[in-house]
């Protein structure tokens, strides 16, 4: 648990403030501590001054702009904001499905422009799984496809990533005899089990309900636990973005700007419905919503 007066101590950088390069994490006796940044400034994934946009017959509709972030190996980063500030279209633009219209993506100094192994996204949809491959089959799948394994690696693989989410009783089933949370989890599977560099999610839980979205939670970070790998994580749950995230950044209503980073590593599931955790919830709500912070519940 954190001290109240850690709480004022979490690093919002405000949006007039110019960003610094190579974010230095304060960390304030972390329950899962990430590991320190590697030495040097470069950010494993840099979002720099991007601005996204849709053009349609009738319009240009502006997605996001001019945004800034810089995302370190084995960062769990979550973007939070409200419904259609863009959060879906910058994680579409990082995993290289949308071109940015102003800025620059990179991906350990590369130009991002293009989807690729290396970024594998997990959507909120059920649905994202062939229906006609069993489980073991649909996790197997896109290792082979990408020439990354032969057949008795990828389903050695698959295997342990199915075992990993707790699926390994229904590796031969169908998704249609699955439950949404099942499915989900598969595609978690399939999607770690490709080994990116960033997994990418967008939120993945949110259609399910509060004691398996909970139950998810707490298998992603054990599975971050485990594997370290990079996280980039939307969601529009403030709790969510808490538990999960080591670092949050906060867009602004559409068209989206960040609005401000929180350094959130202190907290996990456990810290739910402790002072301090209910305090960043009321200041996060505060600053999404521009109403008065009560910041001093937190003092
Ligand atoms: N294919 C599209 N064509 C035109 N406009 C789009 C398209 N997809 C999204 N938009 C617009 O871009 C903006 C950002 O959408 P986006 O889906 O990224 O928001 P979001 O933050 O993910 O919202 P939500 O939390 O509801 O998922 C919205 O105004 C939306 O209407
Ligand atoms: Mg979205």
């Amino acid at each position: 648990m954190i001290s109240a007066a850690t709480l004022s101590d979490l690093s919002v950088l405000e949006l007039a403030e110019p960003r610094p390069r190579g974010f230095v994490r304060r960390d304030v006796a972390p329950a899962r501590p990430a590991p320190e940044p590697a030495p040097g400034p470069s950010p494993l994934l840099q979002i720099r001054g991007v601005t996204l946009e849709y053009r349609t017959p009738q319009r240009v509709v502006r997605a996001t702009h001019r945004i800034d972030l810089d995302i370190h190996a084995a960062d769990r980063f979550v973007l939070l904001g409200p419904s259609g500030c863009g959060k879906s279209t910058l994680l579409k633009a990082a995993a290289g499905f949308i071109t940015p219209v102003e800025g620059s993506i990179t991906l350990a100094g590369a130009p991002v422009r293009a989807p690729g192994p290396d970024r594998i996204v997990v959507f909120q949809e059920f649905d994202q799984l062939p229906p006609w491959k069993t489980v073991a089959q649909n996790v197997a799948f896109p290792l082979r496809a990408a020439k990354a394994l032969g057949r008795r690696e990828a389903q050695e693989r698959a295997r342990h990533y199915i075992d990993k989410v707790g699926l390994t009783p229904f590796a031969d089933s169908y998704p249609h005899q699955l439950s949404g949370g099942m499915k989900q989890r598969v595609a978690i599977a399939r999607a770690l089990a490709m080994q990116p560099r960033v997994l990418m999610m967008d939120e993945p839980f949110a259609a399910l309900d509060a004691l398996t979205r909970r139950r998810m939670q707490e298998e992603l970070l054990a599975l971050w636990d485990e594997a370290r790998f990079t996280l980039l994580f939307v969601t529009h749950s403030i709790e969510e973005a808490l538990v999960v995230g080591n670092r949050v950044a906060l867009l602004s209503p559409h068209p989206g700007r960040v609005r401000a980073e929180f350094n959130s590593h202190a907290f996990d599931l456990s810290s739910i419905g402790s002072e301090a955790f209910q305090a960043a919830v009321q200041r996060l709500h505060a600053r999404l919503f521009d109403t008065d912070a009560p910041a001093e519940a937190a003092r």
